[in-house]
């Protein structure tokens, strides 16, 4: 790994009392290019723009992915990773998907952890603040032509980022969405491809016109079945069982605080359901008052607590609109093993 650092820091110029996120990046990256069917050295080189051909075939075609995840600096000042494995293991389904060439999971690690320690003073100090990792790979073929790139570029870049809610876990307004789809039967939704994040944007900017945080995706077929919510997975409590829609349909995507939630929540011996969830079961459940929760799960908020589901011109309103006991628990133990509070029993942390 060859590395070239900055002659001058950036740090000076990030406000850390006022973190936006995805606005400010750290001083360093990860680069490694593929050509003529292998990869070439992976490197640490300072943060900066690179020339980019107008014909460069991911501007006009897409074949884009990406991941993310988080570092933080715990309460005992240690720097800790979670689950930074399954990531990788997750890009590298979302380029085999892509028709792009896998990356070595034990060089991308190596190198984003030499990244971290680079670059570990960028790591916010206060808990709720982290460092955001975002790993991605392009096509970097120069052609105006259709086709899998026999040139690609892998680029690991950080952004120290605030809590996700500012103001704590307050519960948001989502839209069932009965027109648009985020992926087909068949499609990309099973990994984290650039493309389902464009197909996502028209549907939630006039969701959020409407004075909504995040759309509720529902199938593509039917738009009958529950998929995701926004950039997260979702979970409800229904007569005390935690209940999320199963893989299967390879419609959604198999979200790390997804899996941590089951085991968590197996852990703690409540009753788990992953399987098909009707819309119109929310409907029942909430006129028979056994509509307990729903919560968003991702990397970003942890937890996203839902208050209102806005549904054919209805209005489902969950919990009295405050956050459950269970998504409060959930949160409170993965951001605990995230800031060293609580024991890692689960061997999800990697300290650096
Ligand atoms: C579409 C989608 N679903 C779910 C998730 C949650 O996944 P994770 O918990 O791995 O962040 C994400 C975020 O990565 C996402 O983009």
């Amino acid at each position: 790994m060859k590395i070239t650092k900055v002659k001058t820091s950036s740090i000076s110029k990030i406000n850390y009392d006022d973190l936006k996120f995805g606005v400010h990046f750290s001083d360093h990256m990860v680069i490694q290019d593929y050509e003529d069917g292998k990869w070439g050295e992976l490197q640490i080189v300072p943060f900066e723009k690179f020339p980019m051909s107008p014909a460069n075939i991911t501007l006009h075609y897409g074949q884009a992915i990406f991941e993310g995840m988080k570092a933080f600096n715990g309460v005992d000042g240690k720097i800790r990773l979670f689950r930074p494995k399954d990531n990788i293991a997750r890009f590298n389904r979302s380029a085999e998907r892509m028709a792009m060439p896998k990356v070595n999971e034990e060089e991308f690690l190596n190198g984003l952890l030499k990244l971290i320690e680079l670059d570990q003073k960028f790591i916010p100090k206060k808990i709720g603040e982290s460092l955001y990792i975002r790993p991605f790979m392009i096509a970097t073929d120069e052609l105006v032509g259709l086709k899998a790139s026999s040139k690609y570029r892998f680029m690991i870049i950080t952004t120290p980022v605030g809590p996700y809610f500012s103001q704590g876990l307050k519960p948001v307004r989502i839209k069932a969405e009965m027109k648009y789809s985020r992926v087909p039967t068949g499609g990309l939704g099973e990994v984290k491809a650039a493309a389902n994040y464009a197909a996502s944007v028209y549907a939630t900017k006039k969701a959020k016109e409407q004075g909504f945080s995040q759309v509720l995706w529902l199938d593509s077929n039917e738009h009958k079945y529950i998929d995701e919510v926004g950039a997260m997975n979702i979970m409800f409590v229904i007569d005390d069982v935690l209940i999320t829609p199963t893989l299967e349909q390879k419609t959604i995507l198999p979200g790390i605080t997804r899996y941590s939630t089951l085991s968590i929540a197996r852990d703690l011996g409540w009753k788990v359901e992953e399987r098909k969830i009707e819309i119109e079961e929310l409907v029942k459940a909430s006129n028979n008052g056994t509509l307990q929760e729903v919560f968003g799960v991702g990397t970003a908020a942890i937890i996203a607590p839902v208050g209102e589901i806005f549904y054919e011109g209805k209005s489902i309103i969950v919990n009295n609109n405050e956050i459950g006991k269970k998504s409060q628990k959930i949160f409170d133990t993965i951001t605990g093993y995230q800031y060293g509070k609580i024991k890692d029993i689960h061997n999800w942390i990697l300290e650096l």
